[in-house]
């Protein structure tokens, strides 16, 4: 490149950047970018466990999985049918799957003898490590069954690890005041609040945030984090841009370093966000690895019962 061509660029490109630095000495640091709903979708309805009729945001062809989620369903309906059949024994390993129940209730079983009822505004996080054979039954006669289903991956180096629950009733899920929100902190922190989830490797955030409508709600998230959100009720509108997203759509939040969301006449929202882990996924039925040879492995050892014996 000769001396006056580079020169020439070198001129170009930074007359602008000196004029913007000479015109406000005083100028704020720039605001922290918002991210911006770059995906909307509906949940696809469907029927899973032995006929139970739900709503799967994450998990379905259009977005198969949001790296460390892979799955988010939603049960919701007042009619029994809809649900009375239930999750009788199934096995899981190699992530961990978390339920939130909003109104009805559940009861849980396993294989390492824990045994529990899941209530409205409870949460289970249970880490499926290298086995674990547990069923979840409605436990009402009618009324409203509402409640969601998440499945978070484990890297590698934890898919063999040591069963564990997380059982947390819903006195101990904080409520605060944040902006124009109430929110329930299940996992992360916000406006002083930590959720009681803990030692999770993706260092999840798990907010169920109801907004007002009047006033935004704000929050920062750690820029390496992948980051949903899925709308229970109403109509959010998410981002800079506001992007609508409706009941039972899920809005997938690209780059940036917090998440701005308000609604017109208010409405509820669960925020998820996490640690991507950046691994091969093999995934078949009940079972979430690295390869095809341990969900293999993982089939045979169900059917030899060493899942869960370790043996
Ligand atoms: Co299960």
């Amino acid at each position: 490149m000769s001396f006056s061509r580079r020169r020439f660029l070198l001129a170009l490109s930074a007359a602008p950047a000196l004029a913007c630095r000479t015109s406000d000495s005083s100028a704020p640091p720039a605001a922290p970018t918002a991210r911006e709903a770059t995906q909307v979708l509906s949940a696809l309805h469907t029927v899973d466990g032995a006929g139970v009729r739900l709503a799967r945001a994450l998990g379905q062809p259009a977005l198969s999985s949001l790296d460390p989620f892979l799955l988010l369903d939603e049960i919701r309906s007042d009619r029994r049918e809809d649900w009375e059949k239930g999750f009788p024994r199934h096995p899981h390993r190699g992530f961990e799957t978390v339920t939130y129940m909003i109104e009805g209730a559940m009861e849980h079983q396993d294989s390492v003898g824990n045994h529990g009822r899941l209530v409205g505004g409870s949460a289970q996080w249970m880490t499926a490590g290298r086995g674990i054979i547990h069923s979840e039954m409605p436990r009402q006669d009618d009324g409203m069954l509402w409640g969601l289903q998440l499945w978070v991956n484990l890297p590698r180096r934890l898919k063999m690890t040591t069963p564990r629950y997380q059982d947390i009733a819903p006195s101990r899920i904080p409520e605060v005041s944040a902006g124009g929100a109430r929110v329930r902190v299940v996992a992360g922190q916000i406006a002083g609040a930590t959720g009681p989830v803990e030692g999770i490797v993706v260092a999840p955030t798990m907010l169920d945030v109801s907004l007002d409508g009047a006033k935004p709600f704000e929050h920062s998230l750690p820029v390496d984090h992948a980051a949903f959100a899925y709308v229970l009720s109403g109509t959010a509108r998410i981002g800079p841009s506001a992007r609508p997203v409706p009941a039972g759509a899920i809005a997938v939040l690209g780059p940036g370093e917090r998440v701005v969301a308000t609604a017109d006449g208010g409405a509820r929202l669960l925020l998820l966000a996490a640690a991507p882990i950046r691994e091969p996924i093999a995934r078949r039925g009940p079972f979430v690895m690295n390869t095809e040879e341990e969900l293999d492995q993982a089939f045979d050892d169900f059917r030899s019962g060493r899942l869960v014996s370790g043996a």
